[in-house]
């Protein structure tokens, strides 16, 4: 214990986030064990926890894109390809509905989220794990940076490489609904590469022959009830790393994101889903399309349950080099960014912790 001169205890950081860890039960624990007040770990500085001061009907909408409109073929499909290339040009996010999901797998993910996270403790504590070579592992803050501020949420990640894991890896309680919904996933990930391969300009099965988006890694978060919510955060400011998310969110809302200098709420749409564009996309496509900061600020309802399904290369990709697409390129669009090794890009990652936003700059040439 740090004691301060006048022997009163002073907050040590460092043993706080192992206590934390300690009790492997994340934030949900905390929430079982009572908590009425929020512990000082989780608490966020100020800069943090700005929000706009816009009343939320006036603030800008988040396009829709309505994929009913390939079941239409030709124009039908050019609105949606249009759409799709304004929408991350500007936004970097967009709504999708009819996009052929069902509802019953949709529905069936999120309770079977509900119950991996809601079983008792003990189940879950073998799983607890910052070990990223770990396929399925649970979390709640993982890879903090002395001083950083904990977030109110836990983790459940599954990582599928060129598609596939071992069934028997996925947690009972939500085993049958995951293997489910990754279906989907993989189905809406073909189209959207064709998709973004027009809206890119470029032939239909561009984005699909680079392989940039054969894994998937599932992060299943719940965000517990919070009991001083105006002081922390579901998620914190970032920007997805990878190439792709797809994203479905309950009905409790909290997203919100970066668009304009201020934070625009996205809230909940049933039966629709969320795509956003990663940093690996912005720099493929030369700042075409934009990788945009988004958080989950924290609630005093809920639980509040999301799937964010992240798209990067193929485990055989590693190696082979990622740099703007040649094709976008010209005398008056030279490349921004180097190319560079999808593996150095992880390493990178890795180390380079919280306070550097995004990596975005490390590739500027
Ligand atoms: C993420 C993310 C948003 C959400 O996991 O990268 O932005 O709604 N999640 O949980
Ligand atoms: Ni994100």
């Amino acid at each position: 214990m740090v004691l301060s001169s006048n022997g009163g205890d002073v907050y040590d950081w460092a043993k706080a986030v192992k206590e934390f860890d300690k009790a492997k039960s994340g934030v949900k624990g905390l929430v079982d064990a009572g908590v009425t007040e929020l512990p000082r770990l989780f608490v966020h500085p100020a800069e943090h926890l700005q929000s706009n001061p816009m009343d939320p009907a006036l603030q800008p909408q988040l396009p829709t894109i309505d994929f009913e409109g390939l079941q239409r073929g030709g124009e039908g499909r050019r609105e949606v390809v249009e759409g799709i290339r304004k929408a991350s040009e500007e936004w970097g996010f967009f709504r999708i509905i009819n996009h052929g999901v069902p509802s019953e797998t949709m529905d069936a993910m999120l309770e079977g989220v509900r119950r991996f996270h809601e079983q008792p403790a003990a189940e879950k504590m073998p799983l607890y794990s910052d070990d990223s070579r770990r396929r399925v592992r649970f979390n709640s803050n993982s890879a903090l940076r002395e001083n950083d501020s904990a977030s109110w949420r836990d983790i459940l990640t599954c990582v599928f490489n060129d598609d596939h894991i071992d069934p028997d890896l996925i947690p009972h309680a939500c085993r049958q609904e995951v293997q489910e919904y990754v279906k989907q996933m993989i189905r809406l990930r073909e189209t959207m590469a064709e998709l973004m391969s027009e809206a890119l300009g470029l032939p239909s099965d561009y984005l699909s022959n680079i392989e940039c988006m054969k894994s998937e890694a599932m992060a299943c978060l719940y965000y517990p009830v919070c009991p001083e919510p105006q002081k922390t955060l579901g998620t914190p400011k970032h920007s997805d790393t990878t190439f792709l998310t797809l994203l479905m969110q309950d009905a409790i809302g909290g997203l919100q994101i970066l668009h304009g200098g201020q934070w625009v709420n996205v809230p909940p749409v049933p039966g629709a889903l969320i795509a956003n564009i990663g940093d690996l996309m912005q720099i493929i496509s030369n700042d075409k399309f934009i990788s945009v900061e988004h958080r989950v600020v924290a609630q005093p309802v809920g639980p509040r349950i999301s799937v964010a399904c992240f798209f990067s290369p193929s485990m055989s990709a590693t190696a082979k080099p990622f740099g703007p697409i040649k094709e976008l390129l010209s005398d008056e669009n030279p490349a921004i960014y180097r190319e560079f090794m999808f593996r150095d890009y992880c390493h990178y990652y890795k180390i380079k912790g919280q306070d550097v936003p995004s990596a975005l700059p490390h590739y500027k040439i």
